[in-house]
């Protein structure tokens, strides 16, 4: 009888128990115990115990001796109930075992460079060079499952929503905007290069002007910029783009999206519609454009009240273009002052250069500079934070990006000290009205927040077309947020080709770089083009955090390193020097 098998590891119950049964499998772990070998026999769906008995099937003896972990096993058995006392209630096989009557060792395998449990002390890098090692394990394969999971939900539901899924090229005109661009040079094009697509922004464009109407793509993309946990230099977007949307229709979609998600990969019911919160009042009451809402503990901007202040510390700091924020701590009034020295030291580690305190219990409010402050400046201040009683607030008065920063840590470590519970799981948001430009120092102009094709707000059409305030022309832009985490983006197109070469001018694109860059997306632009809009959720950030982990490198099979190295496959790597040459390419001399 062939060596195929009749269950997987996971699946054997007592019900089970009489049948004959063919198993195939890794060897998890092998013990020898009064004469017999067990062996927990693992595969994706689960582990199963297998015993081996010498006395019984002497002929197993040998092969028995031979046994080490990881080897690949083929076992045939029957299926027995374990014995009283030998039950495992934290394993959905741990009421039966197979007593196995024949055994073939399919494949052997050398001494790992570690084990495969899930505790283990494998370096991160160890782990990535043997990441087909790393993926055996448990937790590893149920995210990629659960990725798996979540894909199939997104091409069931934009199928019924009439989505059309359509491939656009990775060989691509080089456009760059944003992040750098991954350039592959052409053989049969002497000097030319194409770039891999940061995003396929401009074919589902070119889709909508096709007439597609509905068009979305699980898409690899292609940034060569600066990471982080949270970003990879090729990651996967759920790209989709419609026409005649609004912001409204496509977040009704998307919602609706990710309920569906939710709901079939971790049984959850989130609540719909999402709140929605303007970039600024996101950046005002979060210091952030991707707060975290999960606890309700913004980091307000205090700024205002203290404008006429004669406390030297904040009117110092706001005379030096920086700002004063704060953060409410539910139950931190209970901080003793040596602790709260402790959580001074965390800011200090931020850069700040100390941590006003508040405190407010059932008999009064104090603070660390109740004698700097005005009782009305206190009074404000208290209710600005939102203190209750039984509250801490921590102000940090510092430059913008330091005062944010450390009192995002603060928050962080009081609600691990404190064991705060979040409000709730799942923290959607939209953040809405994003500004269309930045001013950008080095280049002495204003770049895209978004992109370029991003339609200005109807209301500030007026500022673009006089050239005022451009700072402050707001776009039809939002970006979708889940618990601090920016886990999509997109907006609503230009598509009126004046509007369009208005933009390009603003950006200081002269005609011949508009010409070179974007010429055949403009003409296409003036044969009848549909409002459309779109977005693109990056499903790497969304797996991880179904997953629970905060790496995006654990919800992707073979991800790169922090420094985008490719461990395993050593990559990137030199080439022969005929391929340099085909290429017509040379290598510059390292600088010495
Ligand atoms: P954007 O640049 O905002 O929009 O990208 C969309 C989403 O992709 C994810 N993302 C990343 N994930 C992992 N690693 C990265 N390096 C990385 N960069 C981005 C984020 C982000 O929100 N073409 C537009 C979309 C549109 O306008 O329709 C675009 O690419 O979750």
């Amino acid at each position: 009888m062939s060596q195929t098998r009749s269950h997987t590891c996971g699946e054997l119950r007592l019900e089970h128990v009489g049948q004959d049964v063919q198993l195939t499998g890794w060897v998890n772990r092998r013990r020898d115990l009064g004469g017999l070998t067990f062996i927990d026999l693992r595969d994706r769906y689960g582990i199963v115990q297998v015993v081996l008995d010498p006395q019984t099937v002497p002929e197993l003896h040998a092969k028995s001796q031979e046994i080490r972990s990881e080897f690949v096993l083929f076992v045939k058995g029957k299926v027995s109930p374990r014995p009283e006392g030998m039950i495992n209630k934290e394993r959905v096989t741990g009421e039966i075992e197979v007593h196995a009557s024949e055994l073939d060792i399919l494949s052997k395998a050398e001494v790992l460079p570690f084990t495969i449990h899930e505790e283990t002390d494998a370096t991160e890098a160890l782990k990535l060079k043997y990441r087909y090692l790393d993926l055996r394990r448990p937790h590893l394969q149920r995210n990629l499952l659960l990725r798996h999971k979540m894909y199939s939900v997104i091409h069931r539901y934009l199928d019924q929503k009439n989505f059309v899924e359509i491939e656009t090229p990775f060989l691509n005109k080089s456009t760059p905007e944003g992040a750098r661009d991954y350039l592959v040079p052409s053989r049969v094009h002497p000097g030319k290069f194409w770039a891999l697509p940061q995003s396929p922004q401009l074919f589902k464009q070119l889709l909508m002007m096709s007439g597609m109407d509905r068009y979305y793509q699980i898409a690899r993309c292609f940034r060569d910029e600066d990471l982080r946990a949270d970003r990879q230099p090729e990651f996967t977007q759920l790209d989709m783009e419609m026409s005649f949307a609004t912001p409204e229709s496509i977040f009704k979609i998307m919602e609706a999206l990710f309920a569906d998600i939710f709901q079939t990969v971790l049984d959850v019911t989130i609540q719909t519609p999402f709140p929605q919160m303007s970039y600024e009042e996101a950046m005002t009451s979060h210091a952030t454009d991707k707060p975290d809402l999960r606890w309700d503990m913004p980091l307000t901007q205090l700024s205002q009240v203290f404008k006429n202040t004669s406390f030297r510390v904040f009117s110092e700091a706001l005379s030096n273009h920086g700002e004063i924020r704060g953060v409410r701590i539910p139950k931190g009034e209970s901080f003793s002052r040596k602790q709260i020295d402790q959580l001074t030291l965390i800011a200090k580690g931020c850069g700040a250069k100390g941590v006003v305190w508040m405190k407010k219990s059932q008999e009064k409010t104090s603070s660390s500079i109740d004698k700097f402050l005005s009782p009305d400046e206190l009074s404000t201040l208290e209710s600005l934070l939102k203190l209750e009683e039984g509250d801490l607030g921590l102000i940090v008065a510092d430059q913008p990006s330091v005062a944010r920063a450390s009192l995002e840590a603060l928050r962080n470590e009081c609600i691990e000290r404190l064991e705060l519970k979040p409000k709730r799981p799942f923290a959607f948001t939209w953040v809405v009205d994003f500004p269309l430009f930045v001013w950008d120092d080095d280049e002495s102009r204003f770049v895209s927040v978004h992109h370029p094709f991003t339609q200005p707000h109807p209301e500030d059409v007026s500022k673009l077309k006089n050239g005022e305030d451009l700072g402050s022309v707001r776009a039809l832009a939002y970006d979708l947020v889940l618990n601090g985490y920016e886990i999509g983006g997109g907006s609503i197109r230009i598509h009126q080709p004046e509007i369009q070469s208005m933009i390009f001018q603003t950006l200081k694109l002269t005609e011949e770089d508009m010409k070179h860059k974007f010429g055949f997306f403009l003409e296409a632009l003036k044969y009848g083009t549909p409002p459309h809009g779109g977005i693109a959720l990056g499903l790497d950030r969304v797996a991880m955090i179904l997953s629970g982990t905060q790496a995006i490198r654990d919800v992707i099979a073979f991800p790169k390193t922090q420094s985008a190295l490719d461990l395993m496959a050593e990559s990137p790597s030199t080439v022969d020097p005929r391929q340099l040459d085909e290429l017509h390419l040379a290598l510059k001399k390292p600088k010495a």
